[in-house]
């Protein structure tokens, strides 16, 4: 199977195949796959070339063996995104039906595009029910443009397609209301600047990259009207993971009055989990922070930032708590961060 291999967007468009469950473990842990509904689509597929790895086994014993090992390697690529975890366990849920290696090959397949199509149609829904938000804002304004303010890259790279915060962005542009989103560069890997803008300049939605520090002064001045954030995994009572510093922008947003909106699919809710505090957030290399990657002369270059010995930190998510989070967009409609309206649009996870 093909991935696009986003490590270098936004200078070329490479494509990687990928046949081997160790090579789409490495995909997601190193990133050329990332965004919650991507590593879980990723991870459903690769639990499908686990099945297919598996049916050269002797026994159905060793079969089950391939596949549980495989499962493991992939739930430890990255730990935040609770998608990943989730597709590998429907996967798993799944292929135990099939009697052979043959049958279980194909309820893999069958669930590995079934997860991407859910993927798909649910980030289309959540640029629908955002769509009314923005429009809402825009009549406020007397159709003037809406300063929208997005942090990370939760577009369609990071998903199947459309994306969750940037759907009802694209969603709005396409049906004609004058839009404008101020990036976060989003430091230390810069998925904002490198990938959002990207994705929006293909689009041909107005955008400006901003420094991450840059959100507090804008919201001060008038200059941003809604924040729309994604999420790599929220709690049932929603407390919301998110690529690291949107805590920040959620505190500036509060203090500013500035409506702050979650959108996610309901693959990124963990309903086992109460509180924020209980959320694994990613560490990586401290070299992402030391260093930067940029284009230059026609290659991918690194560059050190930073002097040698001075020791750095690499903490990749912070959790935004449910009170700084005007309400979530879901696939369902828009609910508050809370337990009791999340699950009035979820009621198959009460209790
Ligand atoms: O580390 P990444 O790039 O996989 O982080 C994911 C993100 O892009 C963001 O946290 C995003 O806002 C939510 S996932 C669509």
């Amino acid at each position: 199977m093909q991935l696009i291999d986003q490590r270098f967007l936004p200078h070329q468009f490479v494509i990687e195949d990928v046949a081997t469950v160790r090579q789409m473990a490495d995909a997601i842990r190193e990133m050329h796959v990332r965004g919650a509904g991507l590593i879980g689509a990723s991870a459903g597929y690769g639990m499908y070339l686990a099945t297919i790895e598996a049916a050269a086994r002797p026994t159905m014993t060793e079969f089950d063996r391939h596949l549980a090992d495989a499962a493991e390697q992939l739930e430890a690529t990255r730990p935040t995104a609770v998608n990943l975890v989730w597709a590998i366990e429907r996967q798993l849920a799944n292929i135990v039906n099939g009697r052979t290696a043959r049958e279980k090959i194909a309820l893999a397949l069958r669930t590995a595009k079934d997860t991407a199509a859910e993927d798909e149609e649910h980030c289309r829904l959540i640029g629908e029910h955002g769509f009314h938000l923005i429009e809402q804002i825009a009549r406020s304004k007397n159709r003037k443009s809406v300063n929208i303010l997005t942090h990370c890259n939760a577009g369609w790279l990071a998903f199947v397609d459309y994306g969750s915060a940037l759907a009802p962005i694209y969603t709005a542009h396409d049906r004609g209301l004058s839009v404008h989103v101020w990036v976060d560069e989003t430091r230390p890997r810069s998925q904002g600047s490198k990938l959002t803008a990207w994705e929006l300049a293909q689009h041909g939605v107005p955008h400006t990259i901003i420094a991450d520090s840059a959100g507090g002064y804008l919201m001060q001045h008038g200059e941003v009207d809604l924040v729309i954030v994604g999420s790599d995994r929220t709690t049932r009572t929603g407390d919301v993971a998110n690529k690291i510093g949107t805590y920040l922008k959620a505190l500036a947003a509060r203090d500013n009055n500035v409506p702050f909106y979650v959108a996610l699919p309901s693959a990124s809710f963990d309903w086992s989990i109460h509180d924020g505090s209980e959320i694994p957030i990613e560490q990586r290399s401290v070299d992402e922070v030391k260093c930067a990657r940029g284009w230059c002369d026609g290659q991918i270059l690194e560059v050190k930032l930073a002097p040698e010995n001075s020791p750095a930190a690499n903490y990749g998510f912070d959790v935004t708590p449910r009170r700084l989070v005007t309400g979530l967009i879901t696939e369902r409609g828009i609910c508050e961060a809370n337990e009791k309206s999340i699950l009035q649009l979820f009621p198959e996870h009460a209790s």
